[in-house]
């Protein structure tokens, strides 16, 4: 179950979610991550020391270091997390990402010993004119070019429809399972066997009242969380929900 803060929250506000997190965590089977704002993952990382809950960056440069004002390095994400979120459709959407960056920062997340959790998935547009599976395979080809049948194994896929991201209007259950599976079955068919047990997220919209609907699909083994997540009931249940799954 993973969590993303988006751009939410002061460093105060984050180690208190933190906390929160870190309590409704315990003692639960399923992985549990949260992806803070950078300027937090210092403090939330101290949060987390010494509990199995995993700290994704939101996003990263995939230059080393150089003269890129205002971006964050995958080594600077490194020291504090052992996720990264890539290709999010905001960092596409409102930032321009192209697959060919999501591509170059997947590559450097490995190079930094971050394993990437990449956003594919399709707008609304394209869903109306039938092309959800084409552009959902071309990002997820796009953004896997090049990486290794062992690196693959260290991937997490997030299936993530724009039209239901922050919108309320969640994809039909049945439908994200058949995407899911739609992705696991290329990884397959790309990587090998080994890439079958990638494991693949659904996101949009996703709440205590509507998850064990994903959940309950063989395809989807999480959720990656956005609104809900930052309501420390509603995530704790979210929680407990990937808990009984697991
Ligand atoms: P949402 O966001 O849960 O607020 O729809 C999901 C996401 O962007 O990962």
């Amino acid at each position: 179950m993973a969590g993303n803060w988006k751009m939410n929250g002061t460093s105060t506000r984050c180690v208190e979610l933190a906390h929160a997190v870190r309590a409704a965590s315990d003692g639960v089977a399923a992985q549990v991550i949260v992806a803070p704002p950078a300027t937090s993952l210092a403090v939330v990382s101290g949060v987390f020391a010494g509990s199995p809950v995993g700290i994704a960056g939101q996003n990263i440069h995939w230059a080393a270091s150089g003269a890129f004002t205002g971006e964050i390095a995958p080594g600077m994400v490194a020291e504090y997390a052992g996720f990264v979120l890539v290709g999010h459709s905001e960092r596409r959407q409102l930032f321009g990402e192209t697959d060919d960056d999501t591509n170059r920062k997947v590559h450097a997340a490995f190079d930094h010993g971050l394993a990437p959790i990449i956003c594919v998935g399709e707008t609304a547009a394209q869903r109306a004119a039938g092309a959800t599976d084409t552009t959902v395979a071309g990002q997820l080809f796009a953004a896997t070019d090049g990486i290794t049948a062992v690196e693959v194994e260290r991937i997490m896929i997030a299936y993530e429809p724009v039209w239901s991201i922050g919108t309320g209007a969640a994809c039909d259950p049945a439908e994200a399972g058949r995407v899911a599976g739609l992705v696991r079955g290329s990884l397959e068919v790309a990587f090998g066997p080994g890439a079958g047990d990638v494991r693949i997220l659904y996101g949009g919209s996703v709440g205590p009242a509507n998850v064990r609907g994903y959940l309950a699909h063989e395809d989807v083994d999480g959720a990656l969380v956005g609104g809900a997540s930052l309501d420390p009931a509603a995530f704790g249940a979210l929680v407990r929900a990937a808990d009984e799954a697991a």
